[in-house]
Order: structure tokens, then sequence, then C-alpha cells
């Protein structure tokens, strides 16, 4: 189909109708004017008739390969959880369509290349959701460094600390096998691939531990809320509760504290850039502060803007992307050295040992 064409639809389907698709991508695609929606998919039959009722969709589906066999669908979100989208997006390829997969790419990095090299043999676009990078404040941010208005970007730290918030403890998001890892791979990518971003760096050598002390012994883990909960009893939690890490860049090294769970009252969540004639404090998803010392006295800004909703952002030029063949900021070829990263500091966790990458 000519995708160029703007007095056509482009057809989706959506797989798997669960937290981030009623809370970001459903809301996001059902109000755009050119996009349909043709399929609801989720294993659960109830969410996946939920949700075409909710936004008036064309049919619902428990088997995603319906939707895939369907000549009409142009293109198909994986919402689905970590452990299932390399093998969605690769039958999704091959069925011949365009894919957005939410973050992370997959459990590691060789099955992400995997998944780029497929979509480059199909010349198809594989998009993937790191919605930071169309967050107002990274953008804003991004173009201060470009600028030179930190002088020399030296150093980078981030911190993704709550006191108790691991997700569905017992359940796929503790479990290696099926997210691919813990808090860094679920928080951390977040806030490494705005950095990677923002940066353009390449990763050179990573020295990390990780840590699995909270959460490993399930009914001792105490807590107010669980988001993705309750606990499942008999599950497993093999997985990093907390993470913590220096990297090596051809630019500004980075260092990183994470944590799902720890014995300190202190949610953290913020990237201090430090840079020889400036800093930036960016609190995560929110706003942030320019630090200087300019005429002789010390200075800060914090700059008041709108800011519009990443999702339904990034979701756009998805389908920009779909129109005029582009690789965007977050096509896969763009997000791979983030995967890098995560898989590096995991062997580095692994092997008690500095990993240096080529
Ligand atoms: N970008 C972000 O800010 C962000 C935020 C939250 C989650 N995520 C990512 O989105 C993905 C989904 O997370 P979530 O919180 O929405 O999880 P969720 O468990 O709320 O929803 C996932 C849904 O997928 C369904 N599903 C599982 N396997 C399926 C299959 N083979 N076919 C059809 N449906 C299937 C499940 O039944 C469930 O309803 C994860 O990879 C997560 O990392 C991204």
């Amino acid at each position: 189909m000519d995708n160029t064409d703007k007095t056509k639809k482009i057809k989706i389907a959506v797989i798997g109708c669960g937290n981030i698709a009623n809370n970001a991508h459903l809301p996001a695609l059902s109000a755009m004017p050119d996009v349909e929606i043709l399929y609801a998919v989720d294993l659960i039959e109830e969410r996946a008739r939920a949700a075409k009722e909710r936004y008036g969709l064309g049919r619902w589906q428990t088997d995603y390969r319906a939707a895939l066999d369907d000549g009409d669908v142009n293109a198909v979100f994986v919402l689905t959880p970590n452990y299932s989208h390399y093998t969605i997006t690769m039958d999704a390829l091959k069925a011949g369509k365009h894919v957005f997969c939410e973050k992370p790419i997959t459990n590691n990095y060789a099955l992400s290349r995997e998944m780029a090299a497929e979509a480059e043999k199909r010349n198809l676009i594989l998009n993937i959701g790191v919605c930071n990078r169309y967050h107002k404040s990274v953008e804003l941010i991004k173009d201060f460094v470009e600028q030179g208005r930190l002088g020399e970007l030296y150093h980078i730290y981030c911190s993704f600390r709550s006191f108790r918030s691991i997700p569905g403890l017992g359940g796929a998001f503790t479990s290696k096998e099926k997210s691919g890892g813990g808090v860094l791979i679920d928080w951390g990518i977040h806030f490494l691939d705005l950095i990677l971003y923002i940066t353009g760096v390449k990763v050179r050598t990573v020295s990390a531990n990780t840590y699995n002390k909270l959460g490993r012994d399930i009914s001792a883990y105490v807590y107010k809320d669980m988001w993705a909960g309750p606990p499942v009893p008999g599950g497993v939690c093999d997985v990093d509760d907390m993470v913590s890490g220096f990297v090596r860049t051809s630019g500004a090294s980075i260092s990183f504290n994470g944590a799902w769970a720890q014995n300190i009252d202190q949610n953290e969540m913020f990237v201090d850039f430090m840079g020889d004639k400036g800093g930036i404090r960016l609190m995560y998803g929110k706003g942030f502060t320019f630090y200087t010392a300019q005429d002789g006295v010390l200075q800060s800004v914090t700059p008041d803007y709108h800011i519009p909703n990443m999702y339904q952002r990034e979701d756009l030029r998805f389908i920009e992307a779909l129109r005029q063949g582009l690789k965007t900021r977050s096509h896969i070829s763009a997000v791979l050295e983030s995967a890098r990263l995560l898989d590096a500091i995991y062997e580095s966790a692994e092997k008690e040992a500095e990993i240096r990458l080529n």
C-alpha cells in the first residue's frame, strides 16, 4: 500500500491492551484522524473486548496472528511484556507489517540486533518506545548541550531510586527469563537512554553491580502498595532490585544508582548533567534547572514551558515515519546502543569485572 497518501488511513493492530496501551497509545492513536485501529488484541479476552468498546475499535482478538494475517493491517503496536517483544515483532515483520515495539527492545542485545536486521532486510519501520526522547525537557536539554551552554560536559549522574516499588513481585516483572532483568531494564533504560540520546556518546567501558536483596524472599517483603501486583506466592524474584554502575564513553562519563526497593525512605528520580560552564538537574518526567556562574555571581534558571504528552508525540512521529519512510530518533537503529549498554551492565555484574566494548 502507498502509505504516503494521506487520504488513506494507516490501519493498526494494538497487541497487548494493558497499562501502557490504555494510559498512552490507545488514547493517542484513537485521536488521530488519519489512523484507524482495526484490532485490539490481548491474551485476556476481557481486556481486548474492553479496549474495543472504550475506543470504538474495529475488532477484538485473543490471538495476534489473526491481525497479522489481515492484509489491511499496515502496522502493529507491540505493547506486551518484555519476554514477548521479540517473537511478536519478528512475526509481524515477517508478515510485512511496520512495528512500534515498547521498551526495552527485548531481553538482550543479541536479539535486539536480530530485530533490527529483520526490519532492515524487509525495508519496514521498527520503532522502539523511547518516550523520553519526545519529552520537551529532554529536547531542551539536548539543545542546551549542543549550544555549548554547559561548556565541556564531563559527567552525568542519574538516580532512579524508590523506597518500596517492586512491581508484581513473583510475576513476570521479577523473572529474569521473562523480563531480562529488574529495575535496570524497567526503569534504568529510560534514564540511560535519554542520556545516550542527549549526548550521542558511544559506550567504552562499564563497571557495575546488581543486587537482589529485598524482594528475594517474597513473603517477607514489606510494602504499602504494589503496582502490577499483587505478589505471586511461589513465584520467582531473580532480578536486580538495586543496581549501581560507572560507564566511560567517547564523551562524558556516566554513573548511576537505581533501586525498585531500598531501606531508605527517599524517592529520587533525577539526572544531573555536569559541565565546566554550567550544570543541569532534570527532574525525571518534569522540568529542569540550569546552574551557572556569570558576571561573578552564581545563577540558576528554571525554565517554564508547556510539556506536551510525550506518548502522543512519539506515536505521531511513528505514523509520519511510515508515511515518509523515515528513520526517526526512535528507530531501532538509534536505540541499539542503549540495549548494548544494558547488556554490558549485566555482564559486568555477573563477571565482577569491567567490560570493555569495541
Ligand atoms: N514507555 C513507557 O513509559 C512504558 C510504561 C509502562 C510499560 N512499558 C512497557 O510496555 C510493555 C507492557 O507493559 P504494561 O505495563 O502495559 O504491561 P501489562 O501487563 O499491563 O499489559 C500487557 C498486556 O499484554 C497482554 N499480553 C501478553 N502476551 C500477549 C500476547 N502474546 N498476545 C496478546 N496480548 C498479550 C497481557 O495479557 C496484558 O494485558 C512492557 O514491555 C513495558 O516495559 C513502557
